[in-house]
């Protein structure tokens, strides 16, 4: 297999896209901040549903992490990522330089107000400012006709869809679903950081996931599912529970006290030892 190409200046970029787009070949993209795993490479293949070229971008985006948070420490391995990137057929890596992206001076921000504000926004304040800020980045700069983000950052994936609609950019946002550890486990780069004994104890917050949607099924009121499901997972053995909530799948609206009547979402966020772990399930 020849190696995947590996793209870091904008100049090159737009050559080789504008090579594509002259044959009228349409193009997708798939953005990561890398460390890939089998949901990343599910993105690409659904990718590869939907166009006929693909293209990957890998920057761990420094203005999504807090100061607090794990961006020096967020596992990176670019030359592991490209081989399994070629193996399941993405045609270029997009791999910019941190001070290409945020030259000196720069001093834009975008914020997507909204759906952002609950939930990972409430634990994050600057995390969706980073995030649509370097999407819509990635976005101009790459100008693909339909981009994949997994639902497995389900409150993300709203910001980008609300994002997409408020600035008028022409491209299609494709949701995919989360991939899983056999227990559950959505997987997720952050899950590298878990000794054994953590990793026992993360499968059960998939769990707590899928009862508390079975429940909310059965016509069992909000308030008191989401009251059972916060005990189950402080007995579970997390170090804390940032949240868990049902809310409305599209705007994100509390819902409750009585049962759903509408399309929902169970959204969480958990620790585990000094590892952060969110996941969501459909209702
Ligand atoms: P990252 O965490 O690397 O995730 C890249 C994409 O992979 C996101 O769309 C995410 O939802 C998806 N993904 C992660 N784990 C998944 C799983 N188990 N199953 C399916 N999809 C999964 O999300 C980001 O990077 C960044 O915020 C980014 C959008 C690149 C902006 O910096």
């Amino acid at each position: 297999m020849s190696p995947l190409p590996i793209v870091r200046a904008l100049d090159d970029l737009r050559r080789g896209l504008a090579v594509w787009r002259a044959e009228g070949l349409r193009i997708a993209l798939v953005p990561t901040m890398g460390a890939l795993h089998e949901g990343h490479l599910s993105l690409v293949r659904l990718a590869r549903q939907k166009a006929d070229r693909v293209v990957a971008s890998i920057f761990v985006n420094p203005t999504q992490f807090a100061p607090s948070e794990d961006f020096q420490a967020y596992p990176r391995d670019e030359a592991h990522d490209a081989k399994l990137l070629a193996e399941t057929g993405c045609d270029l890596l997009y791999a910019p330089p941190t001070d290409d992206v945020y030259p000196e001076g720069f001093a834009t921000a975008v914020t997507v107000a909204g759906v952002s504000a609950p939930l990972e926004g409430a634990s994050r304040p600057q995390h969706f400012g980073g995030v649509a800020t370097v999407v819509a980045k990635l976005l101009i700069r790459i100008a693909p006709d339909v981009a994949v983000f997994g639902e497995k950052d389900y409150q993300q994936l709203l910001v980008v869809r609300r994002l997409v609609r408020d600035l008028d950019f022409p491209v299609e946002i494709v949701g995919a679903p989360t991939v899983r550890a056999g227990d559950g486990l959505a997987l997720s780069s952050r899950n590298a950081y878990l000794s054994e004994s953590e990793r026992a104890v993360a499968g059960r917050l998939n769990t707590a996931l899928r009862s508390t949607a079975e429940a909310l099924l059965r016509g069992d009121p909000v308030d008191a599912v989401e009251a059972r499901a916060l005990a189950c997972l402080d007995k579970a053995g997390f170090s804390a529970v940032d949240y868990l909530e049902v809310r409305d799948a599209e705007s994100l609206a509390r819902l409750g006290p009585g049962p759903v009547d509408r399309p929902a979402r169970v959204l969480a966020a958990v620790r585990v030892g000094k590892t952060r772990l969110i996941d969501n399930w459909a209702v």
